[in-house]
């Protein structure tokens, strides 16, 4: 039977940091709350482009894949911050990458996205539409935060992961999926005037309508709900009991919403991958990120039985339950590096400060 398998994995952070203590010159909040309310110690500020960032994660899936990039089908960028909103993010990347015989297109389903894309790519593989995807999550959300503003300004971080989805004979692959929405509470998490509704007078007058606003309590009750019912839905459609489950790879945006997802399943914490401490949220990145580092780490086995699950704006979801490959070592690497800065992390920020409003305070 043919099958859609994860054959390559990469991922692409940039190198500046922004750490919890750089945080407390900027804004009203301090390490300690950082900490024990998300879990997060820092995350990373881009110095190029998303395209870049999704770009090199690609190349690196591609290599783990031992794919050349002129036999990509299909490129698809899972991601909420494009370089531009005309062309796509996954043109600029199929560009990049000399994937000359591809089609691309971007996908929004904000944190989802992600999930969203691979459920999609996997289906057009393993029906015969196309034989093999550049699967591509990545944000750089920062680039959308009002750095005055303490409750959105110390979660999120830049980044990109990627995989590459091949059609195979292999008993492995998405076994059961869940895509879930719910627009009726859109604003509870979102970035008012980013786009064409917003009157061109409006954002004359309110430089500050494309910033990220969220109510934080009532986006972590429902992220809790809907990771863990729809984690629960694909668990049990494929057959599969709790104790099953390798490998819980959840979306990355506050360590206290991934333990109490876990304790919903009643899975022990030991199968859940966390790495937030490192990134803070990279919205649609965070799932192939984490992927990446779990294969790295010798967390996923030939054959593991993993589980993602995703929570984001929209409001969106989606879980996946998978059965991975035979193959968890990479056919080979890359050297490439993205160009060095010498820029510092208030450097990268000072034309968001210079717009937002916020910046090093006095
Ligand atoms: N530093 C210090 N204090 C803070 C900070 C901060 N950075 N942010 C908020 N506080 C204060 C609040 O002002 C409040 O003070 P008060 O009690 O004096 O009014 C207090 O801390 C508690 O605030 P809450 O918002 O109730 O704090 P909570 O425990 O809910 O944590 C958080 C806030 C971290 C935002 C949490 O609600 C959360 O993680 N929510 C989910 C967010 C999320 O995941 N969003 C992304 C989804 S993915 C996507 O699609 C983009």
């Amino acid at each position: 039977m043919r099958n859609a398998l994860i054959t390559g994995w990469g991922k692409c952070l940039p190198p500046t940091l922004l750490t919890n203590h750089d945080l407390e010159s900027i804004v009203d909040t301090d390490d300690e709350w950082i900490t024990t309310r998300t879990g997060i110690k820092e995350r990373r500020i881009s110095h190029v482009p998303l395209s870049d960032l999704a770009a090199l994660a690609g190349k690196r899936a591609l290599a783990a894949a031992g794919v050349e990039p002129e036999d990509v089908d299909l490129v698809m960028v899972a991601t909420c911050t494009p370089d531009t909103l005309m062309p796509s993010a996954a043109g600029m990347v199929q560009n990049k990458l000399g994937a000359t015989s591809a089609g691309a297109f971007d996908q929004n389903a904000a944190c989802s996205g992600f999930l969203y894309s691979l459920i999609s790519a996997s289906g057009m593989v393993a029906s015969g539409v196309i034989d093999t995807a550049l699967v591509i999550g990545a944000d750089v959300l920062t680039h959308l935060l009002d750095f005055s503003d303490r409750s959105t300004a110390v979660l999120f971080g830049d980044g990109a992961g990627a995989v590459v989805v091949q059609a195979t004979d292999e008993d492995a692959g998405i076994i059961a999926s869940r895509m879930g929405s719910d627009g009726s509470v859109a604003e509870i998490l979102w970035a008012e005037g980013s786009g064409s509704a917003t009157g061109y007078k409006e954002v004359e007058r309110n430089h500050q309508l494309a910033a990220i606003s969220m109510n934080g309590p009532e986006v972590f009750k429902r992220a809790v709900k809907a990771m863990g019912d729809a984690s629960s839905a694909v668990i049990e459609e494929a057959g599969w009991s709790v104790d099953d489950i390798d490998l819980l790879v959840p979306h990355q945006a506050n360590v206290r919403i991934i333990d109490a997802t876990a304790r919903r399943l009643k899975l022990d914490s030991s199968k859940v991958f966390v790495n937030i401490a490192s990134y803070g949220n990279t919205s649609a990145a965070t799932i192939p990120i984490a992927l990446t580092e779990a294969l790295e780490n010798g967390r996923v086995q030939p054959g593991s039985k993993l589980v993602f699950a995703a929570f984001g704006a929209g409001l969106s979801w989606a879980a996946v339950a998978l059965k991975f490959g035979s193959r968890v070592t990479p056919i080979s690497e890359i050297d490439e590096e993205l160009p060095p800065t010498d820029a510092t992390v208030l450097d990268l920020l000072a034309d968001n400060f210079a717009y937002f409003g916020g910046g090093p305070r006095g």
